[in-house]
């Protein structure tokens, strides 16, 4: 057990997702009162059963229940936000309405969970980025845009709301939900060409983001940064 973590009071936002859910249980296995929130429906209660986080519903996009979340409790040590519903495509192929609206989700909800969270002193907010950010791709030019937003956002807040700490962790491609729209046959090929292409031979999964998050939310020392588990896709 991670002994920095006993008793200390955790949200995940997004926690119904592959991430989010990761996150909520290895936070809640080092120790941590972890609440994990997220928009009501099934995967939110199977992400509650399975990583004994206390579900809590909470759209992020709702400034005003954002707001009154943190309003009503106790500060948190730590705030994770996991939470994105995002469309990709190529800036002249996704539409503008799709475009403007993945940006709200991914930028303006975490934004706004960090705007309004009381966190205490030395605690720390972390947002989940992408490899986008700094390995681009023709056909999803909008999303390494956002993840680019998201990094800056935590290198700012990093001096705005020191001594919390801010960070960000940034994915490459990681096999959960997020995926399912795929039809199967697509995304076992997508994956399989990706695990060839990488140096760690194969697609991340959700517990190494999980880590990550660990990481950079309990040392002390990192603050400002965004931490890259791509399993060497920067560099491949
Ligand atoms: N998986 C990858 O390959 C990958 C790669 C790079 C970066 N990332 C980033 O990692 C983060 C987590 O992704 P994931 O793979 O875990 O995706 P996921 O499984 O699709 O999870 C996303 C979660 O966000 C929640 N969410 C969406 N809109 C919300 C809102 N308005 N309020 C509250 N919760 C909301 C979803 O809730 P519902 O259950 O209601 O849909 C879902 O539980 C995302 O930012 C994603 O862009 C993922």
């Amino acid at each position: 057990m991670n002994s920095d973590l006993a008793g200390k009071r955790v949200l995940v936002v997004g926690a119904g997702g592959g991430i989010g859910r990761a996150t909520a249980a290895l936070f809640v296995q080092a120790g941590g009162r972890v609440t994990g929130a997220g928009r009501p429906g099934p995967k939110l209660d199977a992400a509650a059963a399975t990583s004994g986080a206390e579900a809590t519903v909470l759209d992020f996009l709702d400034r005003a229940a954002v707001e009154a979340f943190f309003s009503e409790r106790e500060p948190f040590d730590h705030v994770v936000v996991a939470a994105a519903a995002t469309r990709s495509g190529s800036v002249g192929g996704l539409a503008l309405d799709d475009a403007r609206a993945s940006m709200e989700s991914k930028f303006w909800g975490a934004y706004h969970v960090a705007r309004a969270a009381k966190v205490v002193s030395g605690g720390s907010i972390t947002f989940v980025s992408g490899f986008l950010s700094h390995r681009p791709s023709g056909g999803a030019v909008l999303q390494g845009a956002i993840n680019a937003a998201l990094e800056a956002l935590a290198r700012g807040l990093a001096l705005e709301r020191a001594p919390v700490r801010v960070n960000a962790v940034s994915p490459g491609l990681i096999d959960t939900p997020l995926w399912d729209s795929m039809p199967d046959a697509d995304r076992a090929a997508m994956f399989a060409r990706t695990a060839e292409r990488l140096p760690a031979h194969r697609v991340g999964r959700p517990e190494d983001i999980a880590q990550a998050i660990l990481f950079v939310a309990t040392n002390p020392f990192v603050t400002g940064t965004t931490v890259t588990v791509d399993g060497g896709g920067t560099i491949a």
